[in-house]
């Protein structure tokens, strides 16, 4: 699905260097590398403050700590996520309140969201999946009428813009209170390993989850606060501040994969390519089809047969996985989302995808599609 070993060949210099330098630095916890990554990252992210972090399934659990939620505090999520987002929640003993997603963005629906709001609810996570921005605009005046907290899931959507009804462009995971990135490595922004940051331009917020990251302290060895042990490694940090320079540039290249697979599909009755809200830029950290009146598991089993990976993400979705039957996950009635678990599919999108390759992926498609 991805071909970081290529990538990395391209910036093999730079890299090897900046993992040297902290090696002869023998700073392996903290130091300079973090910081100055934490420092770039905050500007290209146009963010006042980036807390790094262990993932970015930590990210989102250090934030709704630093909000204070509470159990049996709701926050109200998509069901169509990937685990991380939820589980969170659920380590905290709050309650996750599904609701529907936007059939053509994937990201949660507005609408669904208002309708899903109680006195108990807390906060709003929004995730933008594949790299999709949800309708942030609407969710925020939603959370301002509401007075709730919004933590943006940004893993899969770092570099986004977002665009403002008044011209206003602003990158996704700094529009919410909170945003939450990880750094796996076939993130678009991919680490050599794990790793996460968290976003606010909050200053008091940004106390919160400096000290919740760092077993709530803020002075060594003074804890005030329960918090986790949750930093970003040094050499993690050295290697994504190079990899950092380069993220427009990758970004480009999964826009012009996915505008050559848009094209090779065009038109075909049975394919439903990814959407693209005229409210911001699509970074497909995935390329997700729907695809319909045709079985996508055996679509999905044929690509397999010819040696061409695809994913499903996600064949279950997070109200009917077990480990949330306890909170109440059967009582969700979320058709459009088990819908959509029903017809998407991945097919390889990354940096390195040449056009011959591409070529090849879509003439197996269309085999299938069209027996
Ligand atoms: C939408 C989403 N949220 C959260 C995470 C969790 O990130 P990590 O794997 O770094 O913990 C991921 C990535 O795997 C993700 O795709």
């Amino acid at each position: 699905m991805v071909d970081t070993k290529t990538q990395y060949h391209k910036i093999k210099k730079e890299v090897d260097e900046a993992v040297i330098n902290v090696l002869e630095s023998s700073q392996f916890i903290g130091g300079k590398a973090v910081g100055d990554f934490a420092a770039n990252l905050a500007a290209y992210n146009q963010v006042k403050h980036v807390i790094p972090c262990a993932n970015g399934t930590d990210a989102l659990q250090i934030s709704m700590m630093a909000l204070g939620l509470q159990p049996g505090d709701e926050v109200i999520t998509p069901s169509f996520t990937y685990i991380a987002t939820v589980e969170a929640a659920a380590l905290l003993k709050l309650k996750p309140v599904f609701v529907e997603v936007d059939e053509q963005t994937f990201c949660i629906e507005p609408l669904s969201v208002e309708k899903a709001i109680t006195p108990k609810t807390k906060a709003i996570i929004p995730v933008h999946l594949y790299g999709h921005a949800t309708d942030m605009e609407k969710i925020m005046s939603i959370a301002r009428e509401n007075k709730l907290h919004v933590i943006e899931d940004n893993a899969q959507a770092i570099g986004s813009d977002y665009i403002f009804k008044n011209g206003n462009v602003q990158k996704t995971g700094g529009i919410g209170h909170i945003g939450c990135t990880s750094f796996y490595p076939s993130k678009n922004l991919g680490a050599y390993g794990d790793g996460g940051a968290i976003f606010t331009n909050d200053d008091a917020l940004a106390s919160k989850l400096k000290m919740i990251a760092a077993h709530g302290q803020t002075k060594r060895y003074y804890h005030d606060v329960v918090g986790c042990n949750s930093r970003l490694d040094t050499v993690q940090a050295a290697i994504l501040d190079i990899k950092l320079k380069h993220l427009d540039e990758y970004i480009e290249a999964r826009r012009k994969a996915a505008d050559f697979y848009d094209k090779g599909f065009s038109g075909h009755t049975k394919i439903k390519v990814p959407f693209r809200a005229g409210y911001c830029k699509h970074v497909f950290h995935q390329y997700t089809l729907v695809i319909e009146n045709a079985n996508r598991d055996e679509l999905h089993q044929y690509l397999a047969d010819n040696n061409i990976p695809s994913m499903i993400y996600y064949p279950v979705p997070c109200h009917k996985q077990k480990m949330f039957e306890a909170f109440g996950g059967n009582n969700f009635d979320l058709p459009i989302t088990d819908w959509l678990t029903e017809r998407v599919i991945s097919l390889p999108i990354h940096t390195e995808l040449d056009k011959e390759q591409q070529n090849f992926i879509i003439s197996k498609v269309l085999d299938f599609l069209n027996k």
